[in-house]
């Protein structure tokens, strides 16, 4: 098959990584997508801001416009609303397929772009939007799309989590806590997103709308942040055998007059110690699902950082490349490489 170009549009914490990956795996990258994937240009704002990466010469480009024009799969990584939509848009137009992480572009415009994409017959993909690395998107879109989903219970930002866990832990104090968690590199640039619940919102909106199957923008959440948690609120709930963690939740609901209806919303919520999303500490996300059938699931990992969430692009990247080589969704059997089996010698007995 022929190589792929591979369009990048910003190149922040992820953005870098993900170009990182592109380069030093790309012998890997090739076996598991079928076609060589070129990272062809990354669009940034400025060509002599600092960066987290080295690129080879050439490849940063300040006209994203001509690099969307003329690319196969293309990664919005810029966040924000505009210019990262009409690029979207224009990607779409060009027949590319496209992969973002823009969780706050998808909680507000994601029905009119996954409506172009469809028209267009082009493939648009977003796990890195919720959760970073944790694969939880297309669990629910596919996997558990034979069974009905009644509740969602996410723990989806990290910042906020982080501070939670430092106060109920350590007796930390607030301030103190987010200045940690943004010298970790886990905040927003501008933290009000994260301790007032509004990046948690976008990603529940965004969960809500898979799990039910209808459209749910930012609107339609309910949303409460941290900023009025005190130390002497996670003290009581812990002396009552409590965690306060901040929840996304999307869940099923009956009203009084019986009709059913899906309440989406952000906020402190009180779980016992004895909840799977107890165990949740750090900076670590994880989303807690119930189906009729399936029962409960629970999917765990980082939901912030560079190289975390370049996983999850990456992982959409492949996917869209097989589609583009394949036709379809890609061989069943994606043996590519000859690692051998190790006998029982090797096996350890204790993790
Ligand atoms: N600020 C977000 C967080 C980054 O703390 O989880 C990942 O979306």
């Amino acid at each position: 098959a022929r190589a792929l170009r591979v369009a990048l549009l910003g190149c922040g914490t992820v953005g870098s990584q993900v170009a990182r990956i592109l380069l030093d795996d790309a012998d890997n990258l090739a076996g598991r997508a079928g076609a060589r994937l070129d990272l062809v240009g990354v669009a940034v704002r400025s060509l002599d801001a600092e960066r987290d990466v080295e690129l080879p010469d050439g490849l940063l480009t300040t006209d994203a416009d001509a690099l969307v024009a003329d690319a196969d799969i293309v990664i919005e990584l810029m966040g924000g609303i505009e210019p990262a939509k009409s690029l979207i848009l224009r990607a779409i137009a060009h027949g590319a397929a496209v992969v973002s992480g823009n969780k706050a572009l998808l909680a507000l415009d994601g029905p009119e772009l996954y409506e172009q994409a469809d028209a267009a017959g082009v493939q648009l993909s977003y796990e890195a939007a919720v959760a970073g690395a944790i694969p939880i998107l297309r669990p629910i879109r596919d996997s558990l799309s034979g069974d009905r989903i009644t509740r969602v219970l996410g723990i989806v930002n990290g910042t906020t989590n982080y501070i939670l866990d430092q106060m109920d832990s350590t007796g930390a104090q607030f301030d103190d806590a987010l200045q940690a968690a943004q010298h970790l590199g886990y905040a927003e640039a501008d933290p009000t997103a994260d301790i007032e619940g509004h990046d948690a919102a976008a990603k529940a909106a965004i969960l809500a709308s898979l799990s039910f199957h209808t459209r749910f923008a930012l609107e339609d959440v309910s949303c409460e942040g941290i900023t009025s948690v005190t130390a002497d609120d996670i003290a009581a709930a812990a002396e009552d055998g409590y965690v306060i963690k901040l929840l996304a939740i999307a869940e099923l609901l009956t009203d009084a007059t019986g009709a059913e209806g899906i309440g989406v919303r952000v906020h402190p919520t009180l779980l016992p110690r004895t909840h799977p999303l107890a165990a949740v500490h750090g900076a670590f996300n994880a989303v807690f699902v119930e189906a009729e059938n399936a029962g409960e699931l629970m999917f765990y990992g980082q939901g912030a950082g560079g190289t975390p969430t370049a996983s999850a692009v990456l992982g959409d990247v492949v996917s869209a490349a097989r589609r583009r080589v394949l036709g379809g969704p890609g061989r069943t059997e994606t043996t590519t490489s000859q690692v051998p089996a190790l006998g029982i010698d090797a096996v350890r007995t204790s993790y």
